[in-house]
């Protein structure tokens, strides 16, 4: 999977990416995450690619020339048609679902827009998907695309050394993930979950989805209308509800 990033600020995303599991997953070739600056294609020697509003207005707004080029020289350079995407807080809300179906692609390239935004010509040129992260304002697009691509590239086979561990967590099933332990066996007096200690797998296996069940129905109660629950997991979940 082959991340294109046309920004202002390429070292912030770059760096941001260069640790931990996305950082290695470059290194042995499962993705790459390529930044481009927009301001390499400004066409004068200032260098400068943002201009006042039309119609007035506070900040400045990103001209659609140099945008465009750098998005032509990445299209040249790929060769084949891809998504567009542009990071804004009016586009559709970023979600795993949405994860699931970009880390289908072989290339993505982001567009992240700053100051007051970019000239809306541009983007009706290229942008094939805006998408905001949340609903609140980011001062830029370069966290939101590195957001989007940690998310995406967890997915892509092999990033994760443990590839079960992509699909049974958080949000499969639309549920939350169950709580986790790990040694010492006591902690400030709270024991582990005694059934963790069992051994038996089908038991073990039972008690979490219960209590993704539980902690569903406790912190995101509004995940439940779409989750696929039996009769009885529906009885638990209006229990927490109602307590
Ligand atoms: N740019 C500024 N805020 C944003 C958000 N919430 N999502 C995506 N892009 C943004």
């Amino acid at each position: 999977m082959n991340f294109h990033v046309m920004t202002l600020f390429p070292e912030m995303v770059t760096q941001g990416l260069s640790d931990s599991i996305i950082g290695r997953a470059a290194d042995r070739g499962l993705v790459s995450v390529h930044a481009v600056n927009i301001r390499d294609y400004a066409n004068n020697r200032y260098r400068q690619v943002d201009d006042y509003p039309y119609g007035g207005g506070a900040g400045m707004v990103i001209q659609p020339q140099p945008v465009y080029d750098c998005y032509q020289a990445l299209a040249k350079q790929i060769g084949q048609k891809t998504r567009v995407i542009y990071l804004t807080p009016q586009g559709r809300v970023f979600s795993q679902k949405l994860a699931e179906e970009l880390a289908k692609e072989e290339d993505l390239i982001f567009l992240c827009g700053h100051y007051e935004g970019v000239d809306e010509r541009v983007l009706e040129e290229i942008v094939t998907d805006p998408i905001s992260i949340g609903d609140y304002v980011l001062t830029g697009g370069e966290l939101p695309a590195m957001v989007m691509i940690d998310c995406i590239s967890r997915l892509v086979p092999g990033v994760l050394h443990n590839d079960l561990s992509a699909e049974f967590e958080s949000f499969q099933d639309n549920l939350l993930e169950y709580p986790q332990y790990t040694r010492p066996e006591e902690f400030m007096g709270k024991k582990v979950p005694e059934i963790l200690l069992s051994g038996h797998h089908a038991n073990i296996e039972k008690w979490r989805r219960e209590q993704s069940v539980i902690r569903t129905a406790r912190w995101r109660p509004d995940l439940l209308e779409t989750a696929e629950l039996t009769e009885q997991e529906k009885k638990l979940a209006a229990e927490i509800r109602e307590s």
